[in-house]
């Protein structure tokens, strides 16, 4: 199997411990492709040390909304910096969480907004958080042209309707352990209806692990049980549909381009 996880967090603290072999267990499991997505500073710059030792590793850079409250012209300095290391392949994550409202919203916009003009002006795609935000993500993007630097709507959690935008803008869709959920709600008939080139797959881990592991800490070797249950839900074979999302994330990250 040729499977790619389209957005990890391997510098999160509870791989600290066994890193080693959760690389070497995603390998086992056919995972050739891991895309680790920093959240602050120090992930970022972690994630880009991480993915230079390491053949199939790749890096994204940026601050979460989370942490919007913290960013500052420095920051926005840093990440230019960040993002000219040869391994790092799109901003991100960024975007809003209405669900936790860590940051107060109105800061958590304008940062969206100025990290998609930074991805503008360095031609990087962009890796999206939306938690409970779809219209004012959605209208955030269209207002900073984001079609034009296209990008992945990660762990998808719209409805149907929503993922249309989301197509419409150009962007992928980016499917993660929810859909292996009981309660995955309209994510199955999302699973189904994005076209197969625009189509992805993810862990989040440590986050979000699927079905049987729901609860425990993620892997992105883990990320074979959303292929397989997409696979089912698209009446494809597991294999296909590991192929394909690895072949969408080398389109939307430019992974050939890339050392
Ligand atoms: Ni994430």
């Amino acid at each position: 199997m040729n499977l790619t996880d389209s957005h990890a967090h391997l510098t999160d603290g509870r791989f600290r411990e066994d890193y080693a072999q959760v690389l070497e267990r995603a390998r086992a499991a056919g995972v050739t492709t891991i895309i680790n997505v920093g959240y602050d500073l120090a992930s970022s710059a972690a994630a880009c040390e991480l993915a230079a030792k390491t053949e199939g590793l790749y890096a994204a850079v940026g601050i979460h909304p989370h942490e919007a409250s913290c960013y500052t012209e420095e920051t926005a300095r840093r990440l230019r910096e960040l993002a000219t290391h040869p391994k790092v392949v799109a901003l991100g994550e960024i975007g809003l969480d209405y669900y936790y409202n860590h940051s107060p919203r109105h800061v958590q916009q304008d940062v969206f907004r100025k990290q998609l003009r930074l991805a503008r002006e360095l031609c990087l795609p962009v890796i999206i958080h939306d938690r409970d935000a779809h219209g004012d993500i959605y209208r955030i993007l269209c207002a900073e042209k984001a079609q034009e630097i296209g990008g992945v709507m990660h762990c998808f959690s719209g409805d149907t309707n929503f993922a249309v935008n989301c197509l419409q803008l150009g962007f992928y869709l980016s499917l993660a352990g929810p859909v292996t959920f009981k309660n995955a709600g309209e994510l199955p008939a999302v699973a189904r209806m994005v076209p197969p080139e625009r189509l992805l797959i993810e862990t989040d881990a440590p986050y979000l692990a699927p079905v049987p592991y729901r609860g425990k800490r993620n892997e992105p070797a883990f990320v074979r049980l959303v292929a397989e249950k997409i696979a089912a839900l698209r009446g494809m074979e597991p294999g296909e549909v590991a192929e394909l999302t690895s072949r969408n994330a080398r389109a939307v990250f430019s992974l050939d381009k890339t050392v």
